[in-house]
């Protein structure tokens, strides 16, 4: 137990920097601004969601929260799923505004989802 308080600090802290991150690069994209793929913030959210899963696995392994047992867990990793999946759409040039500001819509709306079942974790 003596790694929980640690694992879960970096946890929540990389988890809040993974929202911040996206919504930084979803609002330079929309103010017109899509220059920051040549700067840090192309790697840095990369750096961050490694940490981030890393501690998500390393507090599986050091509490009782197991995904498949506890659903709130388990729901939370299909929304990560679908927030990468939507978050990758958002952030690809290639495609149209209108699918870009859908699919950011939808990962900020799991993000919200994912945060909320961190912080109350209700049984299903
Ligand atoms: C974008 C992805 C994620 C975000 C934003 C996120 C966010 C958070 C936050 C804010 C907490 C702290 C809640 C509290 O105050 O108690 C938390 C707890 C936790 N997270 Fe995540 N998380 C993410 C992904 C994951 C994944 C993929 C897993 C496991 C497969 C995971 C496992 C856990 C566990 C076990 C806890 C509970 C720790 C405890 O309270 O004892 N997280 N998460």
């Amino acid at each position: 137990m003596e790694w929980y308080s640690g694992l879960k600090m970096i946890h929540m802290l990389t988890a809040a920097l993974t929202a911040l991150l996206f919504v930084t690069r979803v609002g330079l994209d929309a103010a017109g601004k899509p220059g920051w793929r040549t700067t840090p913030l192309r790697f840095l959210p990369h750096i961050n969601d490694t940490i981030l899963l890393a501690a998500a696995i390393g507090l599986v392994i050091v509490t009782p929260w197991m995904p498949f047992v506890h659903h709130w867990l388990t729901l939370k990793v299909l929304l990560l799923i679908g927030y990468i999946v939507a978050g990758l759409i958002a952030l690809k040039p290639k495609y149209s505004r209108k699918v870009r500001v859908l699919a950011a819509a939808a990962a900020l709306g799991q993000l919200v989802l994912i945060f909320a079942l961190a912080l109350h974790k209700p049984t299903f």
